[in-house]
Formats: C-alpha cells, sequence, structure tokens
C-alpha cells in the first residue's frame, strides 16, 4: 500500500526513481510524485494519476541531481490530487518526505504547527512531518527526523531528504516496511524490494523504530533513542525476472499460470512418503507440541481468509482437530479468548496486512502462539510468530492473489497432515494424501489447459451485472475465492452463498440474468447440490459447474462444465479454485479493465 524509492549516488537520480516506482506501482496508484536534490536545491514534481502521468508532467530536460526520493499513493488521507500526492515539503521548501503509513495525531500536530506559524498546502497526514522535521532542525537532519518522530503516533516508513545534506537520505521506520539496497557506490531505499532488485541483490531491512542515514559510500543505523544498531546484509531470494510479467499480458495471468512450479516449490523437501507425513521445520513445534494443540484457528483478511477456512476444513478432516478461520481485521476487537491449547495461524500473502498482523500482536500478548503461513521471507508477521510454513511461492505481484492462495491450501495441507498423524490418521491414509498432494503440481498443468474453454465461458457471461458463487462444505470456500476474484478485478457484482442457503434468501435474485456457478466436486455432498441446481433451474438461473469427473450425465442438468481432475477429497479446494481464477481473469480482460491495477484498491493493506 503505497510505494517508496530512494536513490543517492553518482548517477542521475530521475529515471532510476521513476523505473523504481513502476515496480511499485501494484502498491499504489491513484498519484505520484518525485522530489530531487538539483542546483537550487529541492525540485519537487507531483501529479494525480499513474506514473505515466507523473513523466509527461516533469520538465523537458528532466530534473538532474544524483539523491532523490519518490512515492506512489494509496489515498487514506485527502483525494487523490496534485496537492496530495508525496513527497511533502516544509515551508522552506528545503526538506522532502516521503510516507507509507498513518500519523494518527496528524490533526493535533497539524493544529499545533499551524498555530506555531507553519503553512499547510495538502490534506495530508504526512505533511506534519515536513513541517515537524523543519521545526526540530539544528543542523543535524538525522537528529532532527529523530526529534520530529517523538511526537508521532502511528506508522511509517519514511524517507527524508534536504536540500542543505544534497550527499544523504534519512529513512525510519515503524510498522511500515524500509529496505535498503547495497550498490556499488551508491545506496537505494525502497518500501519493497521489488523497487532494488534490478540494482542489487543486497539488501537490509530496517527494523521497527530504526532510523537510517544512507549515502552513496555506505549507511548507519541507530534506534529512534540514539543507540547504534548493527545489520547484516541479506541476500535477496528471487532474481529481477520473478518480478517482471515477461510475454505475459499481465502479472495477474503470469502468476495464474505459474502456479505448477510455485505449488512444487511450496511441497518440495516437505513430503514424506515412507511414513506419509510432512516435514515443516519452521512449525518450531516437536510431537508432543503438536499433540497438545486441541484447537486451530486461522486468522487472514480477504483471500487469506478464504483459504483459511479451507485449510480449517481439512485439519478438521485429516487431524480431528475442531478448526476453524476467522477474519483477522476484526478478531482484535471483539477480545478475543486466548487459549493455550489452540493453534493460532495467521495467513498473510504480504505478511504486512496491518489487519493480520495485529491478530498476531493479539494473540502473543495474551501468551498465545501464533504461527505464519507467508510468502514474503523476513515480512513482518513472519517475524513477529513463533514459527510457521514459507509459501515460497515468489514474490505475487497482482492485487488480485491467485498463486498465493493455492499456495496456502497445500500449507494448511501439509499442516493438517502432520497434526493428523500423531493423532488418528492412519500411515495408509497419510500416505494417500502424500501421494495426492505429489500429484498436484500436474494436476493444476492439467487445469490450466483448460483456459481457451473458461475463456469462451467469460465471454458468454460477461454482460451479466450478478453472479452467484455456490458450494458445500469445503467447497464453499472455493466459492467465496471465485466471487471475490470476480468482483476484484472485473467489478461484477458476485456473492457466494454455501448452497444450503441458497434456498433461505438469496434464490429470490436468482433469474435468467444470474448466472450461478457452481463447485461441484465428486463427494457425499454431490446429490444434494444436484439439487439445489435443480432449484436454481427451475427459476430459469444459467449453471455452470466446476466439478470433478464421474457424472456423465451433468452437460444435461446445467448450462455448463468445467471439469479438473480427482484428487483426494480434501486436497479438491486446490484444483477447483483454478478454473474461477482463469474466469476472473477473461472476464476482466473481455470487459477492458485494468486487470493488475483494479480501481480502489492495491497489493499490501499496510494501514487499518
Ligand atoms: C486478494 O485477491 C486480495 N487482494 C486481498 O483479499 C488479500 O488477499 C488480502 O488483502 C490479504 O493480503 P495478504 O495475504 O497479503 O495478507
Amino acid at each position: 500500500m503505497c510505494g517508496i524509492v530512494g536513490y543517492v549516488g553518482r548517477q542521475d537520480a530521475t529515471p532510476l526513481l521513476l523505473a523504481g516506482l513502476h515496480r511499485l506501482e501494484y502498491r499504489g496508484y491513484d498519484s505520484a510524485g518525485i522530489a530531487v536534490i538539483g542546483r537550487g536545491g529541492v525540485k519537487l514534481h507531483k501529479s494525480s494519476g499513474r506514473i505515466a502521468r507523473l513523466e509527461a508532467t516533469l520538465p523537458k530536460r528532466g530534473v538532474r541531481g544524483t539523491t532523490g526520493i519518490a512515492h506512489t499513493r494509496w489515498a487514506t488521507h485527502g483525494e487523490p490530487t496534485d496537492a496530495n500526492a508525496h513527497p511533502h515539503a516544509d515551508c522552506s521548501g528545503e526538506i522532502a518526505v516521503a510516507h507509507n503509513g498513518i500519523i494518527e495525531n496528524f490533526a493535533a500536530l497539524r493544529a499545533e504547527l499551524t498555530a506555531a506559524g507553519h503553512t499547510f498546502r495538502s490534506e495530508t497526514d504526512t505533511e506534519v512531518l515536513a513541517h515537524l522535521i523543519e521545526a526540530a532542525y539544528d543542523g543535524d537532519l538525522q537528529q532532527a527526523v529523530r526529534e520530529a518522530l517523538r511526537s508521532v503516533q502511528g506508522t511509517y516508513g519514511i524517507v527524508v531528504i534536504d536540500g542543505r545534506h544534497p550527499d544523504r537520505i534519512v529513512a525510519a521506520r515503524n510498522g511500515s516496511p524500509v529496505v535498503i539496497g547495497i550498490g556499488d557506490k551508491e545506496m537505494f531505499v525502497a518500501s519493497d524490494v521489488a523497487a532494488l532488485v534490478r540494482h542489487t541483490q543486497q539488501i537490509v531491512y530496517l527494523d521497527d523504530r530504526e532510523i537510517a542515514t544512507i549515502e552513496a559510500g555506505g549507511f548507519r543505523t541507530s534506534t529512534l533513542d540514539d543507540e547504534p544498531t548493527q545489520k547484516s546484509p541479506a541476500t535477496v531470494p528471487w532474481g529481477f525476472e520473478a518480478y517482471d510479467r515477461g510475454e505475459h499480458a499481465h502479472f495477474m495471468l503470469k502468476e495464474i499460470l505459474e502456479q505448477p512450479e510455485t505449488c512444487e516449490r511450496t511441497l518440495k523437501g516437505r513430503l514424506d512418503a515412507q511414513f506419509g507425513t510432512a516435514h515443516l521445520g519452521g512449525l518450531n513445534l516437536g510431537a508432543r507440541d503438536l499433540l497438545d494443540i486441541r484447537r486451530v484457528k486461522i486468522l487472514g483478511c480477504g483471500s487469506a481468509y478464504y483459504a483459511g477456512l479451507a485449510g480449517a476444513h481439512m485439519i478438521e478432516m485429516l487431524a480431528r482437530i475442531p478448526a476453524d478461520a476467522e477474519p483477522a481485521s476484526e478478531f482484535r476487537y471483539r477480545n478475543p479468548v486466548i487459549e493455550r491449547e489452540t493453534l493460532y495461524v495467521a495467513v498473510s500473502q504480504s505478511g504486512e496486512t496491518a489487519d493480520t498482523l495485529a491478530a498476531v500482536r493479539e494473540v502473543r500478548r495474551k501468551g498465545g502462539r501464533a504461527l505464519g503461513i507467508v510468502n514474503t521471507v523476513g515480512s513482518q508477521v513472519a517475524r513477529e510468530c513463533d514459527g510457521g510454513i514459507y509459501m515460497h511461492a515468489g514474490p505475487e505481484i497482482a492485487v488480485a492473489s491467485t498463486k498465493a492462495f493455492t499456495s496456502t491450501l497445500l500449507c494448511t495441507a501439509l499442516l493438517a497432515l502432520n497434526l493428523g498423524r500423531v493423532r488418528d490418521l492412519s500411515a495408509a491414509d497419510g500416505k494417500r494424501v502424500v501421494a495426492a498432494l505429489g500429484r498436484i503440481p500436474e494436476q493444476v498443468r492439467a487445469v490450466l489447459r483448460e483456459r481457451e474453454r473458461v475463456r469462451a465461458l467469460a465471454v458468454k457471461y460477461m454482460q451479466h451485472a450478478s453472479a452467484f458463487f455456490i458450494g458445500r462444505t469445503h467447497a464453499y470456500p472455493v466459492a467465496l475465492e471465485g466471487a471475490q476474484k470476480l468482483k476484484e478485478i472485473s467489478y461484477v457484482h458476485a456473492e457466494a452463498y454455501p448452497a444450503s442457503e441458497l434456498k433461505h434468501g438469496p434464490l429470490a435474485l436468482v433469474s435468467p440474468d444470474t448466472p450461478t456457478y457452481v463447485v461441484l466436486p465428486q463427494d457425499d455432498l454431490y446429490e444434494k447440490s444436484l439439487s439445489s441446481i435443480e432449484e436454481i433451474r427451475a427459476r430459469r438461473g444459467p449453471v455452470v459447474a466446476i466439478t470433478q469427473p464421474g457424472d456423465e450425465s451433468l452437460p444435461t442438468k446445467v448450462d455448463d462444465v468445467i471439469v479438473v481432475p480427482h484428487t483426494e477429497p480434501v486436497l479438491s479446494p486446490i484444483l477447483l479454485t483454478i478454473p474461477l481464477q482463469l474466469l476472473a481473469y477473461e472476464t476482466a480482460v473481455a470487459l477492458g479493465r485494468d486487470v493488475d491495477q483494479p480501481r480502489n484498491l492495491a497489493k499490501s493493506v499496510t494501514v487499518e
């Protein structure tokens, strides 16, 4: 949510900053800005709209300078206008600040600063930072930033430049990521490694309440209380190709099509065919700890929550432990009862989602044990959990999550196996599940071959303003995810219901104008789902079944059928999800939507 990039070195900063902004555009894209220290001090250019618009408004001869910062925004305080775009300057125009996060006490600070004679030019919370630094400035930029941050409540990842110190950027972090990229006599700073990987693989993450002064030749860090800190560089685990969409039209398509490989990576080295279990070293739990667990609660937001619902079902089925999932965004507000024998599992692709992080903190503050199922290595959720399972799906750039969803399902299946095999799941049943998991990557490849058929469906139904998605028990989270994908990127109104709930209300809206996508695994509830289909057909509602082989007569009972391969029943959500990802993608493309950057949304919701 919002992207920051900074450069200090010997090269012309502007093209580097703009290229970095493009890499971060998936995090926010309603306005953008750049500040570079040129001959006459800080030169600031800002524009509402996409980065391309900012580029078009820059002076023809460019903004020359070797130190600068830039920002792409997802508005929280104040509309996406030129004035509200970051960076923000102080009254003198010497200081420029770009910020991710929220300054909660900005209104009080703004009133104080205004009373002290400062003039504000935007409606943002961020601008108070520039004026606070100005007020605290006494010749030492880092000291002024430290001083300013003492008055601030809230979350921030910030970068600051000052025309009087053209050789440096000061950066600080509290709750919003800041990463320093180490180059050869040049340094980069960003909110996300995606902006840096073209230039360097050597990075350093700032910790919360840490501040850094970054110069071309190096950097030094300390706490906000002025205690020096030591940092060891890490190597980015992915090359820059992982952050490119290559020959694909969209990142979302690339990430959907990558799933055979991402599923393989999630499973790699973790399946134990001999004992019918999974090896999950990162859990930091021995067999006895696993045995003590009486309940599992999965916490996540949006698609991560839906994946958690499917995962909870897997855990109940394989381990026979009560398990459920809850939106992490609500969890902390209901003063949850935290139990010693409950295992809390936070699911997050980014590992940055503010609500999920807050749920983890709530669990741990009350003495509970939290594990993470996280994609981004070293992210805040991963760092704050007691242990966990990395997805290893590689960077997910499209706002609509796809490969992280299927990798989460695999991680929960591995956890379920692990919990099951220290309980009543027999070796024979465990081995069957392990063998089925081993076949998933190839089966995902087979489902992806249905793309053309799904494209035809998308075109057939794209003009319908509303759609229903239904499924029973573990097919219901798949329906939720299908509806979520469709509404996010195609803006078609879509709702998901348990198929059994249809006749308790939603059936009133079924008509020839409302297609229903039925997630229909071949399981004990197949016949019951057929009854729901009959109810829809009786109201002349079009029905599309996403199903598995076994019912030759199904095409006579529904309008369209997409078939995915058989697998173990608990694993079927993994395969049934993929046609719905393709459906959302193809619908959005057919409707001419901006697939990777849908309106009002951004990747990684790092604010409440
Ligand atoms: C998924 O398509 C959405 N963009 C969104 O629901 C997302 O899954 C959610 O915000 C959680 O993100 P996280 O996995 O990074 O925590």
